[in-house]
């Protein structure tokens, strides 16, 4: 239960629940807009954020019926390049930002068949399509197997080395001042000030200290819903998605084997491919509901590198130098949890799903504003975190 009635000193303007990249992306600008920030990670090493892809694909990614998740990806895409280079004069290094583009390719005319609809369908959302043969994949690809039925050029995608890109905010968000206290936020505090639903008075660690403050950002991913004094609409809302994902090196010499993403279907399966500059290439993503289970399985492994295999046939010359599973923050539309929640001064940022790469400056964005008692951009409107109270999923 919520300690209603607590009065904590104020130990900071904002405490944040989670450093992933949607907590740290936050927490950095609510410090440069001048807040007092302590931020609660236990730092275990599981954030989504440090397994993902890295891909800032709002195109490829734009599946049917997800018109307000498209539009809150296109702003996020948008923005991203004066974010990166913001962070990276911040942090004084690189996040890996590539722009070539993804390349869809089609295994077989059923898969082609699909790649087609999908296709039409975000055209007619006004999204940058050109569709290539066979012949033509290969001069944008040329270790793409010619057995490729055909594909799809989306130049709008863009990617970012995830990993170089959390460290970046971690380091950014430290430079601006913000405090990092390891430990788990078990409960949100508040005081009763009259309001429905009282008025946030901090939060409860789970090594049983407290630390108070006015306004409290749930940023926990995955695990939004272990935190007490949440909305119990919010909590029941977010739940993990796994996704087990490989990371192979070229081996020392070798000349990179890929420059755009690659998003094949073999036989109605999805893989994808990632370069890096630094000569990684990432293969993900299986999709699983089992709860917070982040085993690598051998299936998983063997039909990630098989479907690689179909289509880039070279991907079996690559060292496989980590096999690794993450918990996506999943919601019953897909779309994330961001706004105002419960008690005054509680707000949530979380259920970004797979694109909360994508989406984090974006995000960082829309909470600052929020901090600063300001509106957010309008594309928010459909993902308040109320739309789960009554009414289920709209
Ligand atoms: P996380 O990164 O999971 O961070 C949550 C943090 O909260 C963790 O550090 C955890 O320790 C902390 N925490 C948990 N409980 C508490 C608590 N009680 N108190 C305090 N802290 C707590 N997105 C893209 O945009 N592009 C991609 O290509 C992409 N690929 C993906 C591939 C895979 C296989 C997976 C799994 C995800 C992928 N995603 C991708 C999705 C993306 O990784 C997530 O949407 C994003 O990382 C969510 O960030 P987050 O900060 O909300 O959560
Ligand atoms: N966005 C890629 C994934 O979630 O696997």
């Amino acid at each position: 239960m919520p300690a209603k009635g607590v009065e904590l000193a104020v130990t900071a303007d904002v405490v944040i629940a989670g450093g992933g990249v949607i907590g740290t992306a936050i927490a950095w600008r609510a410090a440069q807009a001048g807040l007092d920030v302590t931020l609660v990670d236990p730092e275990r090493g599981d954030a989504a954020s440090l397994v993902a892809a890295g891909m800032l694909a709002p195109v490829s990614e734009a599946l049917f019926g997800e018109g307000a998740l498209l539009r809150v990806n296109l702003l996020a895409v948008a923005r991203f390049g004066l974010f990166a280079a913001e962070l990276e004069e911040a942090a004084g290094h690189q996040v890996g930002l590539r722009r070539e583009g993804t390349l869809a390719v089609a295994y077989d005319p059923g898969d082609y068949a699909a790649l087609v609809r999908l296709t039409a369908f975000r055209r007619s959302a006004g999204l940058d399509a050109e569709e290539l043969d066979s012949r033509a994949c290969r001069k944008l690809e040329s270790f793409l197997t010619p057995d490729v039925h055909g594909g799809v050029l989306f130049a709008a995608d863009w990617s970012v080395d995830n990993r170089r890109y959390t460290a970046a905010l971690r380091a950014a968000a430290a430079r601006a001042g913000v405090r990092v206290v390891r430990d788990r936020v078990t409960e949100v505090l508040t005081r009763d000030d009259g309001a429905a639903g009282g008025r946030v008075a901090g939060v409860r660690l789970a090594d049983g200290g407290d630390i108070g403050a006015d306004r409290v950002v749930v940023a926990a991913g995955c695990w939004t819903g272990t935190i007490t004094g949440v909305p119990a609409s919010a909590r029941a809302a977010v739940r993990p998605v796994k996704g087990q994902l490989l990371r192979l090196r070229h081996p020392r010499g070798m000349p990179p084997v890929i420059t755009h993403t690659i998003r094949a279907t073999v036989r109605g399966a999805d893989v994808y491919l990632v370069p890096r500059a630094d000569g990684e290439v990432v293969v993900g993503a299986t999709s699983e509901e089992r709860g917070p289970d982040r085993t690598v399985t051998a299936g998983a492994v063997h039909d990630l590198l098989r479907d690689a295999m179909s289509v880039l046939p070279v991907t079996s010359e690559l060292e496989l130098a980590e096999t690794c599973a993450g918990l996506r923050p999943g919601t019953p539309d897909n779309g994330p949890v961001v706004g105002e929640a419960g008690p005054d001064g509680l707000l949530l940022a979380t259920g970004h799903y797979r694109n909360g790469i994508l989406m984090s400056p974006v995000t960082a964005d829309a909470i600052a504003a929020r901090l600063a008692g300001q509106a957010a951009a309008p594309e928010w409107e459909p993902f308040a975190p109320g739309r789960f109270d009554t009414e289920g999923v709209r």
